[in-house]
């Protein structure tokens, strides 16, 4: 069954679990209408699987008639995934990834208290990002406030057309203070990330400054900082709140990656990913015109129970490998390896840092908030801190 006059929409259930709305029109009207978005919402797992890999039926379309294509690179998908390799990864796992996480808990662990997303899980990634591409220390409140302007438009309706202004504004100044980076670093070359970008051709040819400023700084940043705070962010919340999940944590710390997996699928912090259809298609037997906006609901295909034995069950002995959080096929996120390093070694070091965590009961309460993105937050922490001398 399919419905052009649905009057509700994802935009209209949010703060609070949207689950029961997605397991509703999986069940009863898998392709539906939605107003805010202005698109088609899909939330079989089949379906949602079809649209994301099928790249000659269905392009990359994040609005309705947006242009996604300017200053890409033919290759993006292979500079992506080249950039962000094991082989590029792994070296910098220590340096890079562990110390960051270490100087975050050291500034919190001696208070006995941290919140999550500002303390710790908006910081870890965009810094990571950061430091891999050239900007140093005195970048990261830039880094952050660009972070956040971007979020709020990811997260907005299509009009919203004040919270548009302030993102371009935002990206204007983060671009320009990569096009001195990028400069920088032809004079002096550094061994990292962005010298390896500075050094890719395509057909022959270098990329152009401009082409080097979208990678690094629109799709990089965004596609691999909010994500990563708001996986952060879930796992830790359903770690503390789902019965006994912490105290077999820690009694086994060999759990964690098992732990991450789980978290992935059950709260994917990429909820919705977008298409525009190429042709006249059929998607569970509703027909749907070439052109037309598509949204992807990744959070209810990880809970399609034809594919997931009790869904709502949050089962550290799942088989591996089945949820689509990361996507399939050519766009698969190239990020995959790198998130779920972040997010292991986020876990494992919050374990072992910060002993009898908790979360405060005194506080406001976490809330599942955002729509195309999701997280729970805030959550303020307790945990004991070192005694003193
Ligand atoms: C838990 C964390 C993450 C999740 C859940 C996630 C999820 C996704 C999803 C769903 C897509 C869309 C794929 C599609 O169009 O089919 C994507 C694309 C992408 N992600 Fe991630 N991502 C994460 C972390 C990262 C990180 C850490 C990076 C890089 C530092 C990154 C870089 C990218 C890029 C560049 C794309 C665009 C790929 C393309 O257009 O071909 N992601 N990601």
């Amino acid at each position: 069954m399919t419905t052009q006059d649905a009057t509700n929409s994802l935009y209209l259930q949010t703060p609070g679990e949207t689950f029961d709305y997605l397991d509703d029109l999986r069940r009863n009207c898998p392709v539906s209408w939605d107003p805010i978005l202005r698109g088609y919402l899909v939330t079989k797992f089949d379906d949602v699987y079809n649209v994301m890999f099928d790249n000659a039926r269905f392009r990359l379309q994040a609005r309705p008639e947006e242009q996604y294509q300017e200053h890409q690179p033919k290759g993006r998908v292979r500079t992506f995934n080249h950039l962000l390799s094991l082989k590029n990864i792994q070296p910098r796992l220590q340096s890079v990834v562990q110390a960051e996480i270490d100087l975050l808990i050291d500034a919190k662990a001696p208070t006995g208290h941290m919140e999550v997303y500002d303390d710790f899980a908006e910081k870890l990634p965009a810094h990571i990002i950061g430091l891999f591409f050239g900007l140093d220390r005195a970048d990261f409140p830039l880094l952050l406030s660009y972070r956040r302007a971007r979020h709020a438009l990811f997260n907005s309706p299509p009009d919203a057309e004040d919270i548009a202004r302030t993102a371009r504004e935002e990206q204007r100044k983060m671009e320009s203070r990569m096009a001195e980076v990028i400069a920088d670093h032809r004079a002096n070359p550094v061994d990292d990330l962005l010298t390896q970008l500075i050094e890719m051709t395509e057909d022959g040819a270098p990329l152009t400054d401009e082409q080097i400023v979208t990678i690094v700084a629109r799709d990089l940043l965004m596609a691999g900082s909010e994500t990563v705070t708001n996986s952060i962010c879930n796992a830790v919340y359903r770690m503390l709140t789902i019965p006994g999940l912490y105290d077999k944590l820690v009694a086994d710390p060999s759990l964690v990656p098992a732990f991450v997996e789980e978290a992935l699928r059950f709260d994917p912090p990429v909820q919705i990913f977008w298409r525009a259809t190429e042709e006249d298609v059929e998607i569970s037997g509703c027909p749907i015109a070439k052109d037309t906006q598509l949204y992807t609901s990744i959070a209810s295909a990880n809970r399609d129970p034809e594919v997931f034995s009790e869904p709502k069950v949050f089962d550290l002995t799942r088989p591996k490998g089945k949820h689509i959080t990361f996507s399939v096929g050519l766009h698969k996120c190239p990020g995959h390896f790198l998130a779920r390093y972040e997010l292991e070694m986020s876990i494992a070091s919050l374990l072992s840092r910060l002993p009898n965590l908790r979360i405060d009961p005194d506080a406001e309460q976490p809330q599942y908030v955002g729509v195309a993105l999701r997280n729970w937050g805030p959550i303020h922490l307790l945990f004991d801190a070192p005694k003193g001398d």
